[in-house]
C-alpha cells in the first residue's frame, strides 16, 4: 500500500506561512500524472500569466514550444529527454520546452538576462498551473543539441527546461520503487538564514 494522490498532494504542501501565495505554497513536482488531456482554454491561462511576467527591456524574449500527447513536437521533446525522465514523462499529457532569445531585438546587443527572464516566465507558468489545478515538473534531464537540431531552435536562442504538464496522478501508478519513494518523500529546503543575507555570510535577521 502507498499514499494517494491526494495524501500525496497533501504531504508535499508547504507549511503555511500566513500571506503567501497558495500556489506557492502547494505546488510541487509530481512525475506520476494522470491520463487526463489538457484543455486548450486551461493551456492558454497559463500562457496569459506569462504574458505579464517582468523582463529586462520588456524583450519578453521567451518561447514556448508546446507538444500535446500525439503530436510531432511532443514526439521530439520527449525523444530528446533523457532515460532516466523519460521513465516517467511520457505519461504526461504535454511537454513543453522553453527557450530564449539571447539578443535583444531593439539593437541587436546581447541580452544577458534572456536566460533570467525566461526562468521568470516559466515560474509564472507552474504556477499559474497550480491555480487551476494542474501539476508541473521542470527537467534538465535532456539532450539539448538533439531537441535543438530536431525542433529547429535557432542558435540565437538558448534553451531552457523541458516542462511535464498534465494532472496529478496516483503515486502507485509508477511502476519503478525509487520513482515512488521520490514520490511520497516530503518536500525539503534551506532555512532563510541561508540566502536572505544582510551582507555577504552573514544572514539577514528577520526575526
Ligand atoms: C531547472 C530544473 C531542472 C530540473 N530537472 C529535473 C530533471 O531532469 N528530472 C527530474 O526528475 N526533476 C527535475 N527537476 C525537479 C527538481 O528536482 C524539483 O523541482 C526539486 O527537487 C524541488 O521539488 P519540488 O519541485 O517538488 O518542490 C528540475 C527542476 C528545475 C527547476
Amino acid at each position: 500500500m502507498t499514499l494517494s494522490a491526494l495524501e500525496v498532494s497533501h504531504l508535499k504542501q508547504a507549511p503555511a506561512v500566513e500571506g503567501v501565495l497558495p500556489a506557492v505554497l502547494n505546488r510541487w513536482s509530481p512525475r506520476s500524472f494522470a491520463d487526463r488531456d489538457v484543455s486548450t482554454t486551461d493551456l492558454k491561462k497559463l500562457f496569459e500569466a506569462v504574458r505579464w511576467a517582468p523582463s529586462s527591456y520588456n524583450e519578453q524574449p521567451w518561447r514556448f514550444l508546446v507538444g500535446t500527447r500525439n503530436s510531432i513536437t511532443y514526439k521530439k521533446i520527449f525523444d530528446a529527454l533523457l532515460p532516466f525522465n523519460q521513465g516517467w514523462a511520457g505519461k504526461a499529457p504535454v511537454l513543453i520546452l522553453g527557450a530564449a532569445k539571447t539578443k535583444f531585438t531593439h539593437n541587436e546587443g546581447p541580452n544577458g538576462f534572456a536566460f533570467y527572464d525566461l526562468g521568470a516566465a516559466s515560474a509564472y507558468l507552474v504556477l499559474q498551473a497550480v491555480e487551476i489545478g494542474l501539476s508541473t515538473h521542470q527537467m534538465a534531464g535532456y539532450d539539448q543539441a538533439a531537441a535543438r537540431a530536431s525542433l529547429g531552435i535557432p542558435e540565437n536562442f538558448t534553451l531552457g527546461a523541458v516542462i511535464a504538464l498534465g494532472y496529478q496522478g496516483e503515486p502507485a501508478a509508477l511502476i519503478n520503487q525509487q520513482l515512488l519513494a521520490q514520490e511520497i518523500a516530503p518536500r525539503e529546503r534551506k532555512p532563510l538564514s541561508d540566502f536572505v543575507l544582510s551582507a555577504w555570510g552573514e544572514p539577514a535577521n528577520l526575526a
